[in-house]
């Protein structure tokens, strides 16, 4: 059916679980905006909405209410206005939170390939959550679009798709990061902990791809991660990652979602190395644990004195969340010869504020908790805090603080009575 014709199934009040990052079904999601003016009170769940998401927009709130389960860039200003929502869940939660209906969903827009010759579809680069919303919901709506990979792992059957609307049109796309001498030198710092042989989670944007220019030298890397992107291809085209020595799951790139450019797209269409699975299962802290040398490298905002750090609040502003932060946290901290690795800048705003603070700012959110901390990097090294006491991780977290901030920074630590 048309895209307009499937969205009609959508009624007052339902809440509608749109599928997530480049996963997003754009056409039914502007079919769903468009119409708008005869909706009322229409919950639309999402977690990084990577379109435009107009139904964020002013002016929609009689409409729809967003409610986000990660703040991006097209939804931050709805949330900070107070348009829209935010709840805060771990991302290997998400599935749960629909299927246990404590989020029940009443409508699922999901994107998926044409079928196999068995009728199964893949969910391509993102099966997350959106495969548990769409077996808990009234109403699953699927575009259908020969541009999506497929990928290997969870697939849908085309017996639990109510509403098909067949468009073809590019996936959303997410371009490489712009990588400076910053960058770099934290890069540099995260890749001297990274051994032969581990197995690695990496967030995205411009610190994780700097680590991995200077992954090349090393020999076996894995990747069990919830997403990857461009700069994996590379690495794996080069020998460096070969998943051989996994300790689970061993030869195959395990994923829960996938955002880069037509490029990965191409390198996992139909790759039987690559197995993308739902979150709940790539972020659930016990299998990531069961990996040897899993070594996760998330990035922040703040990290206190005390080794908290937040990676989602600017002051009382919600800038991103959690996602899979704390889950790889978890994991890598009950793997043998694991490593978490929190890498950040160590100034903010154009040099002007340090990022290790001798407190979180008031009003922001603690993310990863002082005591699941392992590694905090920047570009002026790695301060290990795992088993350390309060006075010993103050001590090494100044000691990686920029230096126009470490005099200051000191003398809190002292009228702390930490140093
Ligand atoms: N005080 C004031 N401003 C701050 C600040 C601070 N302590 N820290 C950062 N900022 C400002 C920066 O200056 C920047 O503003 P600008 O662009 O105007 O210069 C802005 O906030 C964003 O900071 P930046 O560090 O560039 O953000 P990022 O895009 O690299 O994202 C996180 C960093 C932490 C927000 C992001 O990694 C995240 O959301 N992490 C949590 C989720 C996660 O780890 N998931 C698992 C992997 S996918």
């Amino acid at each position: 059916m048309t895209a307009a014709e499937a969205v009609k199934q959508v009624k007052d009040g339902d809440r509608v679980v749109v599928g997530h990052a480049c996963g997003e079904p754009p056409t039914l999601v502007e079919a769903l905006v468009a119409r708008g003016p005869e909706l009322k009170g229409v919950e639309v769940v999402h977690m990084v909405a990577m379109g435009p998401a107009r139904y964020a927009q002013s002016g929609m709130e009689g409409s729809f209410r967003h409610n986000s389960l990660f703040v991006g860039a097209s939804t931050r200003k709805a949330v900070s206005e107070g348009r829209a929502l935010h709840t805060p869940c771990f991302f290997s939660e998400i599935p749960r939170l629909f299927s246990w209906r404590i989020l029940p969903v009443d409508v699922t827009l999901m994107q998926v390939t044409p079928p196999d010759a068995e009728g199964f579809c893949s969910l391509g680069v993102s099966v997350d959550y959106t495969l548990a919303a769409s077996r808990s919901d009234r109403v699953t709506i699927a575009q259908m679009n020969k541009y999506m990979p497929r990928t290997l792992g969870a697939k849908i059957h085309l017996d639990e798709i109510d509403c098909i609307v067949e468009k073809d049109e590019p996936l959303i796309e997410l371009k490489p990061p712009a990588i400076g001498d910053l960058e770099k030198a934290i890069g540099e710092n995260v890749a001297k902990l990274i051994e032969d042989g581990s197995t690695l989670q990496m967030g995205i944007g411009a610190i994780p791809d700097a680590v991995l220019l200077f992954l090349k030298g090393k020999k076996d890397l894995g990747i069990h991660s919830e997403m990857f992107s461009d700069g994996l291809v590379s690495l794996a085209e080069a020998g460096v990652v070969t998943n051989k020595k996994k300790t689970i799951n061993t030869g195959k790139f395990v994923a829960t979602f996938l955002m880069g450019t037509r490029k990965l797209y191409d390198f996992v269409d139909g790759n039987p190395d690559v197995v993308m699975q739902p979150v709940d299962y790539t972020n659930d802290p016990n299998i990531i644990g069961q990996h040897e040398k899993m070594v996760s490298i998330n990035s922040a905002l703040q990290v206190d004195f005390m080794g908290q750090v937040n990676a989602e609040m600017i002051g009382r502003n919600q800038f991103s969340g959690v996602g899979g932060q704390v889950d790889f946290v978890r994991g890598a901290s009950r793997s043998k010869g694991g490593k978490s690795i929190i890498a950040l800048p160590s100034t903010a705003a154009k040099g002007k504020v340090s990022r290790i603070a001798c407190a979180l700012d008031a009003g922001s959110a603690v993310t990863t908790s002082r005591n699941d901390v392992h590694f905090i990097v920047t570009e002026y090294g790695a301060a290990e805090l795992r088993g350390k006491s309060i006075r010993e991780r103050a001590k090494a977290l100044i000691a990686i603080a920029h230096p126009d901030f470490r005099d200051s920074l000191t003398a809190q630590a002292k009228e702390q009575g930490l140093l």
